[in-house]
């Protein structure tokens, strides 16, 4: 008796595996997500019966047999991305890069394979002839003679290149175009997707030859073949920005081999993408003389201090309903801070427009840029602006309480090192604080009630 491909289904959502068919998922709530998928082929055999013990090699060590030794990475000339993939590329890895498309993924890529020129590369693209990869590396700049490029799609064709060529490293943009001749469905879909990048990460593991591969973003934000694709690789990077701007953002998502809290910053120019080792300068605006409205705050991205520059304007309401828009910042947060100042300080914001921007298109989720915000808020309702050489760093709490901040050693030496004179921070960030250390000034506050005493009292 034959017998019958075993298959489930699994939500193009979230993953979820289901022995039927169903409308919703029960796991993410998306409609109309599922698909049927071969689970276990009909010549599988019952491993587990037909198995004879194992005699030779092939055993599990024993904890202390195995040798510790270091994880070798590759270092790229590229330090933004060794410090996102926590040192290096790790052999053998697999790593995948999600953006929405145009915001540079290509680019990136083809940099660093211009750029480790001593790794034997192969760039795999499906989206790009060899022509316009050529125009771009020109663009770039950028000469390799240790650099192959492929337009092979079907993944089996791709492996026989790949045994001709023996690469140190593999790129492939983007998994959207591979297609497996395993499964029907055309390139793009979550099977062939899902084929494809397994495929590869046997590849990865078994010749220890590190690949990349570029995954479009759709419209909600996923990376296509979602979550699926995440779970199996080692790494997530996410690149991201606001194509009105010209810096990026590479952000982990997920490493198995380091933090997931470290971002690398680029700046696209017309000759590429542009390592910026100081963040801070792109994000504050030379000014002459102050602005009502402006604030500036020690956040932190990841692990790294950022000095950015918080825009607010009030202005009469004259349309009617008052109206509130956030960009950069969570806009419950920033109804939340109007609250606090309204209950706590007497100030009358409900008939007025309230507008807040966070300068560069960054989006910002630190809780210590609180204090900026609120400050931004004070300054463009008082037309009072603040002196340019100062910056905050606090939470603000829901009675007008200075919550004390993370990592405020790193944020202080950031705005001592661009200049600022001084810093307001939470009372409570005092405690374990070495005041002498520092040439700027540090002022501590427990309280919103003595900011705006300070800072915005008339006369
Ligand atoms: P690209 O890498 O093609 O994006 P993705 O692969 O994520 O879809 O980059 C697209 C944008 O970058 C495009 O609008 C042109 C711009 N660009 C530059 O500004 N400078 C450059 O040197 C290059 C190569 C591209
Ligand atoms: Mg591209």
């Amino acid at each position: 008796m034959a017998a019958k491909a075993k298959t489930a289904f699994f939500c193009r959502n979230c993953g979820f595996e289901s022995p039927k068919w169903q409308g919703k998922c029960p796991s993410c709530a998306e409609w109309n997500t599922f698909t049927e998928e071969v689970i276990e082929r009909p010549d599988d055999k019952e491993v587990w019966k037909d198995e004879k013990p194992d005699k030779k090699g092939n055993f599990p060590l024993a904890l202390d047999e195995i040798a510790a030794g270091d994880i070798q990475r590759i270092a790229t000339g590229d330090l933004e991305l060794n410090r996102t993939l926590g040192g290096g590329i790790v052999p053998g890895s697999l790593v995948l890069v999600g953006g929405e498309p145009g915001i540079g993924k290509s680019t990136l890529m083809l940099q660093l394979a211009i750029e480790l020129k001593k790794l034997k590369v192969l760039y795999v693209s499906g989206e790009e002839s060899e022509q316009q990869i050529k125009m771009r590396a020109d663009r770039l700049k950028g000469k390799n003679a240790n650099l192959f490029i492929s337009t092979e799609v079907a993944i089996n064709k791709l492996f026989k290149q790949i045994k001709q060529l023996g690469p140190e490293l593999v790129i492939i943009d983007s998994i959207q175009t591979l297609v497996s001749d395993f499964v029907d469905s055309t390139a793009g879909s979550i099977a062939q997707i899902k084929e494809c990048a397994g495929q590869l990460m046997r590849y990865a593991k078994e010749s220890n030859v590190p690949v990349f591969i570029i995954g479009h973003i759709n419209k909600e934000g996923y990376i296509a073949g979602p979550k699926i694709l995440e779970h199996m690789v080692d790494c997530v990077l996410q690149f991201e920005g606001d194509r009105n701007y010209t810096h990026r953002i590479l952000r982990t998502i997920k490493n198995r081999f380091g933090s997931t809290s470290e971002i690398g910053i680029y700046k696209m120019e017309g000759d590429g993408l542009q390592q910026v080792n100081n963040p801070s300068e792109l994000l504050i605006t030379e000014k002459e003389e102050p602005l009502s409205g402006v604030a500036i705050a020690a956040t932190m991205e990841g692990m790294r201090p950022m000095l950015i520059e918080v825009q607010a304007l009030v202005s009469p309401a004259v349309y009617g309903n008052p109206q509130r828009t956030a960009t950069g910042f969570d806009l419950r947060r920033m109804s939340m801070l109007l609250a606090v100042l309204e209950k706590r300080g007497g100030f009358a914001f409900g008939n007025k427009d309230v507008f807040l921007n966070i300068a560069g298109g960054l989006r910002v989720e630190d809780p210590a840029i609180d204090l900026s915000i609120a400050c931004a808020l004070l300054s463009s309702i008082s037309d009072i602006a603040l002196p340019l050489n100062i910056c905050f760093a606090a939470e603000v709490g829901l009675s007008g309480e200075l919550r004390g901040v993370s990592r405020i050693e790193q944020r202080i030496t950031e705005a001592e090192k661009l200049g600022f004179d001084t810093i307001y921070i939470s009372k409570h960030n005092m405690k374990s604080l070495n005041v002498a250390k520092y040439k700027i000034e540090i002022k501590a506050a427990g309280k919103m009630e003595q900011i705006y005493k300070e800072l915005f009292a008339e006369g």
